[in-house]
């Protein structure tokens, strides 16, 4: 079974602070996108990688990742509009694709073989997870606590997630009209969409390093990973 990568990286990543879209910020010296798509092709079982970019920056993107085989199209102005641009254009005998933030530009390798190998075992929908370190609270409006989340059933959900091709064609494909009781707004990940669509989800273990750059520390500790050369898989 082929499997076919879709990249997210249109976001402008405002949480970084002003500057250039997050995928295109440096860390190490070159951008998040690029550690990103590099941390795809040392895996064996990937074959095609879809780039969906910030859209006046299709050109440059293109030219930072010749090496790297990939296809770039024009990202949306939502996540899951990016992800439908780069499934539209994943050659057709792709059957499993894996979802990638190219914010999560330290993901080991062995993360995404274990999606992939859940894939190939069977499951239709797979997502890496790690368990929640902090005591969770739910709050209202006034930020007051209305709730302590008991932690010990709670993951945190990485990327890459796993899909059996039509799986995640069907949860994109409805955008606009969702399923009875359902809202295909806001969702933050793919796994999710595809939840509402009734579809199983399974877990494989995450990784720490496979944590979202959002904010400047991260990056920060992005770099700190980076110098110790602590995040191949
Ligand atoms: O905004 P968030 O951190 O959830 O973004 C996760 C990933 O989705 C990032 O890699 C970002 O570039 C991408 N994204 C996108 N198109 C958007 C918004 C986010 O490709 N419109």
């Amino acid at each position: 079974m082929r499997v076919g990568v879709v990249l997210p990286a249109a976001g402008a990543g405002t949480r970084l602070g002003p500057g250039a879209p997050k995928a295109l910020r440096e860390l190490a010296g070159e951008p998040l996108l690029v550690h990103a798509v590099r941390r795809l092709r040392e895996c064996p079982s990937v074959g095609p990688i879809v780039v969906a970019a910030p859209v006046a920056h299709v050109t440059t993107v293109t030219t930072l990742l010749e090496l790297y085989d990939v296809t770039v199209v024009a990202g949306g102005a939502q996540r899951p509009d990016s992800v439908a641009a780069g499934l539209a254009v994943l050659p057709a005998d792709v059957d499993l694709v894996l979802v990638h933030d190219a914010a999560r530009a330290l993901v080991p390798v062995s993360v995404v073989e274990s999606v992939i190998a859940a894939l190939r075992a069977g499951a239709r929908a797979v997502v890496p997870v790690v368990a929640v370190a902090d005591t969770v609270k739910r709050v209202d409006a006034a930020g007051t606590v209305v709730a302590t989340v008991p932690r010990a059933d709670l993951r945190v959900a990485q990327t890459p997630q796993g899909f059996a091709r039509e799986v995640l064609e069907s949860a994109h494909a409805p955008r606009g009209v969702p399923p009875l009781g359902h809202s295909n707004d806001g969702h933050t990940d793919d796994a999710g969409m595809a939840e509402a669509a009734g579809v199983t989800v399974e877990t494989v273990p995450g990784a720490a390093e496979a944590f979202k750059v959002t904010t400047a520390f991260d990056l920060a500790v992005a770099e700190a990973v980076l110098a110790r050369g602590g995040a191949r898989g």
